[in-house]
């Protein structure tokens, strides 16, 4: 039987590369879930079904159990998320908060490792990050 994989972000740049990389599987029914924020249809990967629509929506628009999430779909430059912070909450808190609620209905297992915008002093440069007078630092 196929497996199903949902890849979020699917029309990114890590999620379309993972999407060409999961095709090549046969075995595999690969979907992407992307609104097209950065994303483009230029990443499209033949074969791969393509959903439109934002992570909050995943329970209305994925109508079927994938087996595995590999969740991508989130805001995802780090510098500009300092200045768009309702945006980042809609789309990484929100959004992930549906995938997550999402994974306890189908059993669907996640694959997450978080979006850039999280790495706090890992993310902006020193220089701009004392410029802007702001030192966000990784929670421990
Ligand atoms: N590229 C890197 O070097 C790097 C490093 C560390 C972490 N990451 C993280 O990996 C993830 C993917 O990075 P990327 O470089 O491919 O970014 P990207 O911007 O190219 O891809 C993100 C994709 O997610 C989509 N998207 C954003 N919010 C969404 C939402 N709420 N619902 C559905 N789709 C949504 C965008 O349209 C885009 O297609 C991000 O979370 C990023 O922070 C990337």
């Amino acid at each position: 039987m196929n497996k199903k994989i949902l890849v979020t972000g699917g029309a990114g740049f890590v999620g379309s590369h993972l999407c060409g990389r999961l095709s090549l599987d046969t075995n595999n029914e690969v979907y992407s879930l992307d609104n097209y924020f950065t994303g483009s249809k230029d990443n499209h990967i033949a074969g791969v079904s393509y959903i439109n629509g934002s992570t909050s929506q995943i329970n209305e628009l994925v109508n079927f159990n994938p087996e595995y999430i590999y969740h991508l779909g989130e805001y995802s430059r780090v510098e500009q998320s300092f200045d768009d912070i309702e945006k980042v909450w809609q789309l990484n808190k929100e959004g992930t908060f549906s995938v997550l609620q999402f994974c306890r209905k189908t059993g669907a297992k996640l694959i997450y490792a978080g979006s850039s915008t999280k790495f706090g002093d890992g993310g902006l440069d020193g220089a701009k990050a004392h410029m802007l007078g702001r030192k966000p630092v990784i929670p421990s």
